[in-house]
Parts: C-alpha cells; sequence; structure tokens
C-alpha cells in the first residue's frame, strides 16, 4: 500500500465513521487520590443484557487513560443539547474539566452530572487492547433515567433529536 493510499483510507474511515449518527457521553471517574477525570465520548455502546454490560473506546493517549486503568469506579452520563458547552470542555485534551460545579461526587467519589438524561453507575467488568484505544466494558449497576432528550452527533457537527416527522419505524 502507497503512502497516498494509507492516507486516503484514514481519511475515508473518518468519513465513514462520522456518517454514522450516535449520541453523546461522558464518562467520568476518580483516581486512588480522588481527583476527578473525565472525557466526552461517542463511541458508547450497548454489549450485554446479562449481565448488563457496555463499552467505551478510550485513546490511549488521552490524558485520563491512566485514570481509567486505575480505578474500578465508572459513571457514563448521555447528555443532552443543554450540556454542549460541558461536552465541548470534555473533548478539549487538558481542560480544566471540573472547573464549573455541575458534576457533584456519588457515594463512591464519582463525579456524577445531576440532570443528565441517563446516568449508569458501572464498575471496571473488563478492559482490552483496541489498537490505539483501550476498550473499557463497563458493568452496570445503577440508571437513573430522566424524561429528557439526547444530544445527537453526526458528521462532526451536534444536533438536537428532530421531530420524527414519519413516526416511529419498526425494524
Ligand atoms: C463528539 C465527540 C466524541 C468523542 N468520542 C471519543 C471517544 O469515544 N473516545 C475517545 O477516546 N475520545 C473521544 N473524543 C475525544 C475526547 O473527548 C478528547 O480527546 C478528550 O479531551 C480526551 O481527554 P483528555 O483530556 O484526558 O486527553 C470525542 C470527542 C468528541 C467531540
Amino acid at each position: 500500500m502507497t503512502e497516498s493510499t494509507h492516507c486516503d483510507l484514514s481519511a475515508l474511515f473518518r468519513d465513514a465513521m462520522a456518517a454514522f449518527p450516535s449520541g453523546v457521553t461522558i464518562m467520568t471517574t476518580a483516581d486512588r487520590s480522588g481527583r476527578p477525570w473525565g472525557f466526552t465520548a461517542s463511541s458508547f455502546c450497548s454489549l450485554s443484557l446479562d449481565p448488563p454490560l457496555v463499552l467505551v473506546c478510550l485513546a490511549k493517549t488521552a490524558r485520563c487513560h491512566p485514570a481509567f486503568r486505575q480505578s474500578d469506579d465508572w459513571t457514563i452520563q448521555i447528555v443532552a443539547p443543554r450540556h454542549l458547552a460541558l461536552v465541548t470542555r470534555f473533548a478539549t485534551s487538558g481542560a480544566d474539566k471540573f472547573t464549573g460545579n455541575e458534576f457533584v461526587p456519588d457515594e463512591r467519589g464519582v463525579p456524577v452530572l445531576p440532570d443528565a438524561p441517563v446516568t449508569l453507575a458501572c464498575s471496571a467488568h473488563a478492559r482490552h487492547d483496541g489498537g490505539d484505544h483501550s476498550i473499557l466494558v463497563a458493568r452496570v449497576h445503577d440508571v437513573t433515567l430522566l424524561d429528557d432528550q439526547p444530544l445527537l452527533y453526526f458528521r462532526r457537527a451536534f444536533q438536537p433529536l428532530a421531530e420524527l416527522s414519519a413516526g416511529p419505524h419498526a425494524p
């Protein structure tokens, strides 16, 4: 494979992934010293019903990567359009992410966003190698669901969930 072909595939692959709409999550933890860590993630996906497992892929270059290797207590929040500024902050590597008082520590010391549409309190079930990412497999222990709309991410842009004019489509 020539260098230019490789570059083309890399760009095409990124465009292909950007063509897959997703929700947006913020995953949080605290390290042994109690310092909070977190990052914006769209790689969130459901993995297993029994036991209840989800996964998130975290870049090995992320500053928070060592904290998620170290800590076994994690929280995943699916966020709403009103959380856009927070999402941007948590997507900025090295930013002072917990500068506001949006997050409160739960009984494990893990930062939690109280008004997130969905909050999953999790423990580390497994960590797998995934190329330049680690696959964080999380076991869900507690779920908080609000009657709220999620923020969507599609073609590198954030969007609210539009009204579905044609109504729901059964598979
Ligand atoms: C919409 C969106 C989704 C993202 N999804 C992921 C993801 O699933 N995994 C990941 O490692 N980084 C993802 N990122 C990038 C991280 O949020 C970003 O690199 C973050 O700042 C890493 O945190 P750090 O400060 O610990 O380096 C995403 C960024 C955006 C804007």
